[in-house]
């Protein structure tokens, strides 16, 4: 058998046209256009092209981009003082704090910061409790973006088994939720977790964001099974550098049903998921 490939460009593409053919109609109502505030601290190369795309992509689809690019040596004090200035600030409808922090600060109290009507990236407690509640509000755009893909690839998600591998809050915790609200049957695997092998061959859906490159192999998974690879490694392969996933992508292609590469799966569908939140935290702020 040879998985499919599940085109994440393509999805994103898709959802990026809906998100922009949205955006004349909002600014007709209100005068602007939404508005996505992104703050990045210190110089971390790979946080830097995040957050330039980031822009890039709000602007192209006709948000206004506000980034924020402050020294190293930003104190607590200061990052918190521009949250204030944004969460006040009617023309941004989203904020989004790029992670990691420089390890002087401190993350949580930040992300606790941010209005929760403007927690475009789904991490602030409320957002996380109200997904929990099953009330809506603002999810995690990574594991929107997997659930979309999923939704695409497989129509009704329920009953069938899923385990997700990682439990950070910002993709496994709210990957679980999401899942368990589409009546899966979810387990969470981690770097505790005795047998992973076994738990993944058990699953119809397979959500791989432990952050280890290729640590899933092809014979871990059931015949047939979805693949979501959220991982996103560089390691050096025959002297190049590479991008690699948490999955063997080569092994896991002759066993799975469908499976999304990296790069081209996940990573596209994260940025559209973001200009997807900022959208709705606009409209329902305008409501
Ligand atoms: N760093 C890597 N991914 C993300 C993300 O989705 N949101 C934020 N805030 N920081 C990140």
């Amino acid at each position: 058998m040879t998985a499919q490939t599940i085109d994440g460009k393509a999805h994103a593409d898709g959802l990026g046209a809906r998100i922009s053919g949205a955006i004349p109609s909002f600014r007709e109502q209100t005068g602007r256009p939404p508005g996505l505030a992104v703050v990045l601290v210190g110089t971390d190369p790979a946080s830097e092209v995040y957050v330039s795309s980031k822009g890039r992509m709000a602007r192209k689809l006709g948000m206004a981009s506000f980034e924020h690019i402050l020294p190293e040596a930003t104190t607590q004090q200061q990052l918190l003082d521009l949250i204030a200035q944004l969460n006040a600030d009617d023309s941004v409808d989203g904020i989004l704090v790029q992670l990691p922090l420089p390890a002087h600060l401190d993350s949580l109290p930040v992300i606790e910061a941010i209005d929760p009507a403007k927690d475009v990236d789904g991490l602030h407690p409320s957002s996380a409790g109200r997904l929990v509640s099953g009330l809506p509000g603002l999810v995690s755009c990574t594991p929107l973006g997997c659930l979309m893909l999923l939704r695409s690839q497989l129509g009704n998600l329920s009953g069938l088994d899923a385990v997700v591998v990682g439990r950070s809050i910002l993709v496994g915790k709210p990957m679980a939720q999401l899942l368990l609200a589409e009546n899966c049957t979810v387990s969470m695997a981690h770097s505790r977790t005795r047998d992973l092998p076994g738990k993944i061959r058990q699953a119809d859906i397979v959500v791989a964001a432990a952050g280890q490159a290729e640590m899933i192999k092809g014979d871990w998974i059931k015949p047939g099974a979805t693949v979501i690879d959220v991982g996103t490694s560089r390691i050096v392969r025959d002297g190049r550098k590479t991008l690699v996933g948490d999955v063997e992508f080569a092994s896991a292609c002759g066993v799975a049903g469908a499976i999304t590469p990296v790069p081209g799966g996940v990573g596209p569908m994260t940025i559209m998921c973001l200009m997807h939140n900022t959208l709705l935290a606009a409209c329902r702020r305008k409501a």
